[in-house]
């Protein structure tokens, strides 16, 4: 294992082995400090930078990497990489180097980032059709948006530690709920287009199994980005779209017979706010539901949703203080009358109690999650909105029911004072009733566009002859002084008087957001306290490392974050003319091009909002392919049982028959297994799904012979990217053998989880296959023979993609090879130190793992009745947040550190398993109660340490319970509940905030 140079010297400054081969280049990027000041310096040597990034982002210094090798048995890098990854599916050491993605310092991705954000032209965008310019709270910016202990934590799978969020989270369910008037909000979906496809097929699903309507009515006041994402999701379910007047069409028997729902828009894309009571009679009549997509702030003013009998409603909540991101991201919001809350996609946050009978919350009726329910699924949704969620949730909290209101109003009075400017211009307003939007008749659209862009104003351009106007809270009376100017000069009159723009009938009088967290914090002062209240009882990535496997929670470099807000990337809307988003053309271009060097694919599409939705994009590109080949009838997907759950949900979603594969019992694919299945459905095979290296934490060395078993039955090999991060810069998807994967940028392109979302999940393609990826109905975006769109905006969740690119641009190719590297190094330290104290489930021949391990947890549940639960609880104790529980394994863990950890917080990691195991081995030899234990009792809050004398009824200290080792003296995170009741809170369902007499009665 003789390395020609030490790791050490590979790793000062952030150099690579790639980098090696370049000595000036090496040179440049080492930032050499003079180790004297008197020593003579050559002037030359003070261009050299010395912010350079990689170093910054990689967790051990030199020392601890030469330490973590030599204890895992090596003495250079180059060797525990060739041991760890089979030699056939390397790439070539010049692949990925800083000639392909030259590195930037931070200073010069700085600079970088600001030229390209000048070239976006901001200006007043009132285009509408589902985005606003949002007035986001400074206080909400600075202490929510731009803050990492929001930002970098994860979805609260780990309730005692995630009480902030959750709160938070209900508090955007009690939102939804009381505006909506529908009785279960979930905590958010991916955008309204992607809700509005989530609400259709639930309208399937809510029908008994033998049920053989197929039509879905969308009203044509509905927004075409909607429609054509209904359109994509039909396919998959053989759902037929129509699009008509819902109100003559559903008189239509062809339609009427065979209806399972009908989407309307509330208010309507050209602001018209129509009464649909008696459509919904007759829809209900017809055994069907009736969607409602809405707008939160017109249900202020407006009846809502289910006073009129809609039985779903769902939006974007964007307006709630999230900008427009040139598309995203945003939370859509989805509610539901109570019969159909178990057919509800998405997360969703109960109250339970803990075991000391305090109130808790945690996510509710998790079976009915997609990862849980697999090719039983109708939907795939995993990662969704929560940052922005809770950005929105925290805007009506400070804003409470009568800011909003006056919010509202303001809107309204604007555009009321717009259109009344423009009738006394003799201008025809075609929707006589209207919240914030107006469609004018006029006599050349392009003409009042182009003398309202000079007044740096873009509206729509609904046909030849009308234009559409969409007012929000950033409006000012000047804007729509100028505004009106353009229509001929009209101008605003002097006042406005009642009229009726909200019909009488249809004014909202029942009460919204009564509760008392919406009433409470309307000053910056208290609502920052709260906002700091809720952070405390989080554990997020400024706590301590989260090993959770197949998440890679690495840094999320505060360079990349920090442009997000800046208005040149935050306040464009996703359909401004291509000439005013010249610096987001070349971002993405930009940001496409490293993605495919990385992927070795040809092309990529940015559209899909998370990783489940790039599995649907990727898979639904599969089928549009075959199609175009006459192999249409090809509908079977392979998939191996150890695959994460929304690969079958996806595969189902994209009209496919899951059929599974075997694996080994050393984790590795069963080939026997997949060679039987593919002869046997030679005729139909359409794709074979496979996550590289596999869920289980290997680099199996027959992925090559796999996909060839695969493209010999004539079928296509789909790679989940979630593990990206044990590839890039060493191999890649298409080396590996396949045809198109989906990337996390939110796991190996340094995208925060944001406590469960944002997420982007771009697909890369083989030149095949680049033709059908996805475009969209308002921007020219996709391959040339582009399948209809996977989500609401062309770019999804533009805004975002600034985050990825920096992080690219910063490393550059060595950089990135030197991330995947250590990694992986990361990781097998991790498994070599824990190993003679658990079960290191699976390794290669050589005894490597792959970037994450699997410890097995068996033998102490056989032994002393310890579940995995128990483990990850106790580690809540010492300050961590647990790795992945019980997947892909029901009796495993699943530990990935990432590249960022450094040695000292991995060394406490393993400390504190360690000293878990000891605490084990305590209870199995019976030195402890199996029934009343360190473990069964974790976690230990305050609440449980300040016990007094005669309550502590435990047979060890509080001391050992909250103090094991050392390190926790002085730096100690607190779990702020016990350990949570998840049955109960399920039989006891309640999905908004409880109130003070509600939480006395039940606990
Ligand atoms: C292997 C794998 N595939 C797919 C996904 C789904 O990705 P997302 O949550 O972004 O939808 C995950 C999520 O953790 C995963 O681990």
């Amino acid at each position: 294992m003789a390395g020609s140079i030490t790791a050490a010297r590979h790793l000062r400054a952030g150099l690579s082995l790639a980098a090696r081969a370049s000595p000036r280049a090496q040179k440049l990027r080492l930032g050499r400090v003079p180790k004297r000041l008197s020593s003579t310096v050559s002037t030359a040597s003070l261009e050299i930078p010395l912010d350079v990034f990689t170093p910054r982002h990689i967790g051990p210094r030199d020392d601890e990497t030469t330490q973590m090798l030599k204890t895992v048995g090596y003495d250079s890098l180059e060797a525990f990489v060739r041991d760890t990854t089979p030699a056939g599916i390397r790439i070539a050491e010049n692949s990925l180097t800083d000639a392909v993605i030259k590195p930037l310092t931070e200073a010069e991705l700085d600079e970088r980032i600001r030229e390209i954000a000048k070239k976006n032209k901001v200006l007043r965008s009132f285009i509408g059709m589902g985005y606003w310019n949002a007035v986001v709270p400074k206080v909400i910016l600075r202490n929510i948006t731009e803050n990492p202990a929001w930002y970098t934590s994860y979805t609260p799978y780990q309730p005692e530690i995630s009480q902030g969020r959750l709160e938070s989270l209900l508090n955007f369910q009690t939102m939804v709920t009381d505006l909506t008037a529908l009785d279960v909000a979930n905590a958010s979906l991916l955008d309204e287009a992607t809700a509005a496809g989530e609400a259709m097929i639930m309208c399937l699903a809510a029908l008994p199994a033998s049920n053989k309507k197929r039509t879905f009515l969308v009203d044509s006041g509905v927004f075409p980005q909607t429609i054509d994402v209904l359109r994509t999701r039909a396919l998959g379910f053989g759902v037929n779209v129509v699009v008509a007047d819902a109100q003559a069409a559903i008189s239509d028997p062809a339609i009427a017979d065979d209806l399972i729902g009908v989407l309307v828009q509330y208010p309507r894309q050209d602001g018209a706010i129509i009464d649909y009571s008696d459509l919904t009679e007759k829809v209900h009549a017809l055994n069907a539901q009736v969607i409602c997509a809405t707008d939160l702030l017109a249900l202020t003013l407006i009846k809502a949703p289910g006073e009129w009998g809609a039985d779903i409603a769902l939006g974007s909540s964007a307006r709630f203080g999230v900008p427009a991101g040139y598309g995203g991201p945003h939370a859509a919001f989805f509610a539901v009358k109570d019969k159909l809350k178990r057919k509800m996609p998405g997360r969703l946050v109960g109250v339970s109690k803990d075991t000391m009978g305090h109130p808790a919350f945690r996510l509710a009726l998790q079976t009915r999650e997609q990862h849980i329910k697999r090719e039983k699924a109708t939907s795939n949704i995993c990662t969704s909105q929560v940052l922005l969620a809770n950005m929105a949730a925290m805007y009506a909290v400070y804003h409470g029911p009568k800011g909003l209101k006056a919010i509202a109003e303001r809107v309204q009075q604007l555009t009321q004072a717009l259109a009344t400017a423009l009738s006394a211009k003799g201008y025809t307003v075609t929707n006589s009733t209207y919240f914030d939007t107006l469609t004018v008749e006029v006599a050349s659209a392009a003409d009042v566009m182009a003398k309202a862009l000079e007044k740096g104003i873009n509206i729509r351009k609904v046909d030849d002859t009308h234009v559409g106007v969409t007012l929000d809270e950033s409006a000012r009376l000047h804007d729509i002084t100028a505004l009106a100017s353009a229509f001929d000069g009209a101008s605003i009159p002097q006042s406005i008087t009642g009229g009726e723009s909200i019909p009488a009938s249809f004014l909202r009088t029942s009460p919204y957001l009564t509760h008392p967290t919406f009433n409470a914090y309307h000053s910056e002062t208290a609502l920052l306290r709260y906002i700091y209240y809720l952070q405390a009882k989080d554990l997020s990535l400024v706590h301590a490392m989260i090993p959770l496997g197949s998440c890679t929670m690495k840094l999320n470099p505060t360079s990349t974050m920090a442009p997000l807000t800046w208005p040149e990337l935050g306040s464009l809307h996703p359909f401004v003319p291509e000439d005013q988003a010249k610096g987001y053309h070349e971002m993405i271009k930009e940001l496409e091009e490293d993605l495919c060097t990385i992927t070795g694919f040809k092309a990529c599409s940015l559209q899909p909002n998370s990783g489940a939705s790039g599995e649907y994009a990727g898979l639904m590109v599969i089928r549009e392919y075959l199609l175009s080949i006459n192999q249409g009838h090809r509908n079977i997907c392979l998939i191996p049982v150890s695959a994460h759950g929304t690969n079958p949900a996806s595969a189902i979603m994209a009209g496919m028959k899951v059929v599974s594969v075997k694996v080994l019992a050393n984790g590795n694919l069963d080939l026997v297994d997949l060679r039987e299945k593919a002869e046997k459905y030679k005729e139909n095979l359409a794709a074979f799904m496979i996550t590289y290296p596999s869920t289980y934490g290997v680099f199996e060395d027959t992925v090559t012979e796999a996909c060839k078993i695969i493209h010999e039955a004539g079928a296509q090999v789909y790679l989940d990217g979630a593990n990206l991060n044990a590839q890039v810069g060493i191999t890649n998807p298409a080396t590996c053998g396949g045809d198109v994967c989906h990337l996390n940028l939110h796991k190996t392109f340094a995208i925060p989880h944001g406590g469960g979302g944002p997420g982007v999940g771009p697909i890369c393609v083989a030149e095949h296959l680049a033709p059908f990826l996805p475009g969209h109905s308002q921007v020219k975006t996709g391959g040339s023979k582009a399948m209809s769109a996977v989500s609401a905006a062309p770019w999804g969740s533009a805004s975002i993609l600034s985050i990825s690119w920096a992080y690219i641009k910063m490393l550059g190719g060595s950089g990135l090879k030197t991330a995947t590297s250590m990694a992986l190094l990361n990781a097998n330290y991790i498994a070599k130190r824990l190993e003679p104290y658990y079960y290191v489930k699976f390794k290669n021949g050589a005894g490597r793992v792959a970037h994450e391990v699997l410890i097995e947890l068996a033998e102490f549940d056989k032994k002393g009745g310890l579940k995995v639960t128990d483990f990850a609880k106790r580690l809540q104790d010492y300050g961590f947040h647990p790795p992945t529980c019980s997947w892909p394994i029901s009796t495993c863990m699943l530990i990935e550190p990432t590249e960022s950890e450094d040695l000292q917080e991995i060394d406490k990691f393993c400390d504190a398993m360690i000293q878990i195991r000891k605490e084990a081995d305590d209870i199995i030899s019976g030195k402890q109660p199996k029934d009343n234990n360190l473990l069964k009792n974790a976690p230990h809050p305050i609440s449980v340490i300040s016990l007094s004398e005669e309550e502590w009824n435990r047979p060890y200290s509080r001391a050992t319970a909250a103090y094991p080792l050392p390190y926790l003296k002085t730096r100690k995170f607190w779990p702020s509940v016990t350990r949570i009741d998840d049955a109960y809170g399920d039989l006891n369902l309640m999905c908004t905030c409880p109130s003070v007499e509600e939480m006395e009665a039940k606990f």
